[in-house]
């Protein structure tokens, strides 16, 4: 009998993955690809719709090449993917009308401000769980449509297509045939009721968006199309968004769990069940995952940068070479400095949700080396992650006494001791880190029924657990400073 692999498309807001997981679950190799990140003004982010293409298809084959698998020995197919991010596309040719617009630009701040001044906020909250913010894809399709010549036109004649990272590669890798995304990606468009699971046709009416642009919603795990090889069809089984996908492969299946991946931003989830729960302390309400038409719900801090920061001191000041060099350099940081970075390089997330914040370092004194800030630069992923929880405590009316992490800068010991030692709770770190992937492969095995939901729980193993280390006095002046600091960089652009 043929062995069954599974492989999950892992589409992130760097870089594309493909990972390859055996018939046990476990992962046999990873291929990676970074792409280029378009900077046309400032505050403004943007890909190329064809090379997140190009370079997801490139690391799926570089994968089964390398490990001489045939495509007929791939059971499935599972897509995981950067949220929130626009495209829109010509249904005659397939070709996109603009580049994507990416989750971290903020180009339509003023759209919202518009959306706010006709006192659409209690609409959106209540109906698509979400504050009103450029993160989400609503403004970025309003953008597109108003501002590219003929689109507005086209799109009223039925002649454009919108989706999310997830659609635009199903709609590819099916021959063009397939327009369709998973409740995940559509409760982060702004444009979803996550109570209905339709279209919120007061938002498409207000933002002027044809409802015919829109795929189809179906459940996290479902048979959305057939992946064209040459002589051979893979079906893609599972879709989610990266967030959700990690909340699903740390097995956070309960009420009252929670994971924080440190991706390129990092976004922490908890459970809520089959209930929506609105916060009260700025986080959002989405949609967990869809499976077998049974939706759950998650509340969600995003942060807007975490790992991106770490990439702005290599790409950017150019003070490391490469990002795991930041655990070095931050031990070399001995001594009390208190130097803090704000990454609101793309205004700020939860909770504070501030479209014009814009990054700082705070307390330079002469003696401040680039080692302090490297250092200030990873704690400010802890400071953040304390933001969310501490939202996340106060709506769930609990303390959480562990924190299960994952995401590529889960793996810096540094970072997770700093995590702990600011939170004043126990941070788990599993085995495998690579939860988003785990995630989308097990949500398309599931509909293949290859896995059960249970067997990620019997499979998760816990690599190690950082305990607090830090007194309550020395954690609670730190902290003090980073909301000092956060606060001077709000509301900073006019
Ligand atoms: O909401 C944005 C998020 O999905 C991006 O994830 O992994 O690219 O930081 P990541």
């Amino acid at each position: 009998m043929k062995s069954k692999h599974i492989i999950a498309l892992d589409q992130g807001t760097t870089s594309s993955r493909a990972v390859l997981f055996n018939e046990h679950g476990e992962i046999q190799g990873i291929a990676q690809q970074e792409f280029r990140q378009i900077f046309p003004h400032s505050g403004w982010v943007e890909h190329d719709p064809h090379e997140i293409l190009s370079t997801q298809l490139g690391t799926l084959t570089k994968v089964i090449n390398e490990h001489k698998i045939h495509p007929s020995e791939i059971a499935a197919l599972g897509i995981t993917n950067q949220r929130e991010t626009a495209l829109v596309w010509d249904r005659k040719t397939g070709e996109p009308v603009y580049n994507a617009i990416v989750w971290q630009d903020k180009r339509t701040a003023s759209i919202c401000e518009d959306l706010k001044a006709k006192g659409l906020e209690n609409h959106v909250r209540k109906n698509t769980g979400l504050v009103i913010d450029s993160y989400f894809s609503a403004t970025k399709i309003k953008w597109i449509l108003d501002n590219v010549p003929q689109a507005k036109e086209k799109a009223l004649r039925g002649e454009l297509a919108f989706g999310t990272v997830d659609t635009w590669l199903i709609y590819n890798m099916t021959g063009r045939k397939v327009h369709v995304t998973d409740y995940t990606n559509a409760s982060r468009t702004m444009l979803f009721n996550i109570q209905s699971l339709e279209w919120d046709h007061e938002l498409l009416k207000v933002l002027d968006i044809p409802q015919s642009m829109l795929p189809e919603v179906k459940p996290s795990s479902y048979h959305f199309g057939d992946y064209l090889t040459e002589d051979h069809l893979i079906p893609i089984t599972g879709v989610a968004g990266d967030q959700q996908a990690a909340l699903f492969g740390q097995a956070c299946f309960e009420p009252g769990m929670a994971k924080n991946t440190y991706g390129t931003g990092c976004f922490m989830l908890m459970n809520t069940g089959d209930k929506t729960q609105l916060s009260k302390n700025g986080l959002i309400t989405t949609i967990a995952w869809g499976l077998e038409d049974k939706v759950e719900y998650a509340l969600e801090g995003s942060v807007f940068i975490a790992g991106a920061a770490v990439q702005w001191l290599r790409d950017s000041l150019h003070i490391i070479d490469h990002s795991k060099d930041s655990e070095y350099f931050a031990t070399k940081a001995l001594g009390s400095n208190e130097v803090y970075v704000v990454p609101a390089f793309a205004g700020l997330g939860a909770p504070y949700w501030d479209m014009y914040a814009r990054g700082a370092i705070f307390g330079l004194t002469r003696d401040t080396g680039k080692e302090h800030i490297i250092k200030a630069t990873l704690e400010s992923l802890a400071y953040q992650t304390k933001d969310i929880l501490n939202a996340m405590q106060e709506d769930a009316g609990l303390k959480l006494t562990r924190l299960k992490v994952d995401g590529g800068a889960s793996a810096n010991n540094i970072l997770m001791q700093f995590q702990a030692d600011i939170l004043g709770t126990d941070v788990e770190r599993p085995e495998v880190i690579e939860s988003t992937a785990m995630g989308a492969a097990y949500l398309a095995a599931i509909q293949i029924g290859l896995w059960k939901k249970e067997d990620i729980v019997k499979n998760r193993k816990i690599q190690k657990c950082f305990k607090s280390e830090m007194s309550d006095e020395v954690r609670s002046k730190l902290y003090n400073g980073w909301q000092k600091a956060v606060k001077r960089t709000m509301n900073w652009i006019d």
